[in-house]
């Protein structure tokens, strides 16, 4: 397994200025890094995808523009020996961990690349966390360009951001191809995230309440219905609710609204527990009663 910075002492001027040769043509999994078995899972996605041999290439970037002001850029895990181990036992090719300027040069404006619609108009994390879409978009179509991917792997785990990559390449940019991984949990359905290693005992007990809140809206056949039970449900294990809703899994926008909805929809999901924030999402098929959605 390589490790790469991208600070290159050859060719700087030449086809490969980055000294990231050998990623062009590989299958993605661009990561923050503290790595678990979410992660771990797009890794093995990836080696799928390049059984042609093509090299699976892992990002370890913690992007400072994704985050606001206020949220936990600084204090963000950061175990880049333990992730290295990880990626070597997982049969990764090459681990790309480039330091900021290297993302971001100074003599490059590294511009964001339009946002599509789903970047900003559902209300979900665009919502909460203005500019973090950019900072996504920025970023990723940075690592798409240094690295040239044919593939890049993306979690359900981060369902918006997902949808947001899709769209930011749906129309050929990039020649990538987005391969999504369903979300891994914990045994008791606890999404796995780096974030959960803040939790204290009582507070990883609490947050089992998303996942419980997630398998009760099915329970129900109107969207309403299944949003009420969902914020019934977190507010009852003491979370602070920033949204519970069904949407059209494809827009993220209400499944009433104009417009042809797709025929799935998607239950998403965003709580606090003090000042440790948690999402997450699942398929909502509940949708299949209401008519013309199925
Ligand atoms: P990070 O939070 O490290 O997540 C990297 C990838 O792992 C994302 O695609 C995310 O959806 C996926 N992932 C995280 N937890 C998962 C789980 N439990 N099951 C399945 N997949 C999971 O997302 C980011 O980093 C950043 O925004 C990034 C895309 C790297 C841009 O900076």
């Amino acid at each position: 397994m390589r490790v790469l910075n991208g600070q290159s002492e050859v060719d700087r001027g030449g086809p490969d200025p980055n000294g990231l040769g050998a990623c062009y043509g590989c299958a993605f999994v661009p990561t923050m890094g503290a790595l678990h078995d979410g992660h771990m899972a797009l890794v093995r996605r990836a080696r799928e995808l390049s059984s042609d041999g093509t090299p699976v290439v892992v990002s370890i970037f913690v992007n400072p523009t994704q985050f606001g002001p206020r949220e936990d850029f600084s204090r963000y895990p950061r175990t880049l020996e333990a992730d290295l181990e990880r990626c070597r036992s997982a049969g990764v090719d090459v681990v790309f961990a480039p330091p900021a300027e290297v993302v971001y040069p100074s003599d490059i404006t590294v511009m964001a690349p339009p946002l599509p619609l789903v970047a900003t108009e559902p209300g979900l994390e665009d919502r909460i966390r203005p500019g973090h879409f950019a900072g996504v978009c920025q970023v990723v179509s940075r690592l798409f360009d240094l690295l040239r991917p044919r593939w890049a792997v993306f979690g359900e785990k981060d369902y918006q951001q997902l949808r947001v990559i899709e769209a930011m390449t749906g129309n050929g940019a990039w020649g990538v191809r987005i391969a999504p991984v369903a979300t891994v949990r914990e045994p008791d359905g606890l999404a796995m995230s780096s974030r959960n290693r803040y939790l204290d005992t009582a507070r990883r007990t609490r947050a089992t309440a998303l996942f419980a809140a997630l398998a009760r809206a099915n329970e129900h056949d109107r969207p309403d219905a299944a949003e009420e039970v969902m914020r019934r449900t977190l507010a009852e294990w003491g979370l602070a609710v920033e949204y519970a809703v069904v949407r059209d899994a494809e827009t993220l926008m209400p499944l009433t609204s104009e417009g042809v909805p797709s025929r799935r929809a998607r239950s998403l999901l965003a709580a606090r527990l003090g000042e440790i924030r948690l999402i997450d999402n699942a398929p909502w098929v509940g949708s299949r009663t209401p008519a013309g959605l199925d």
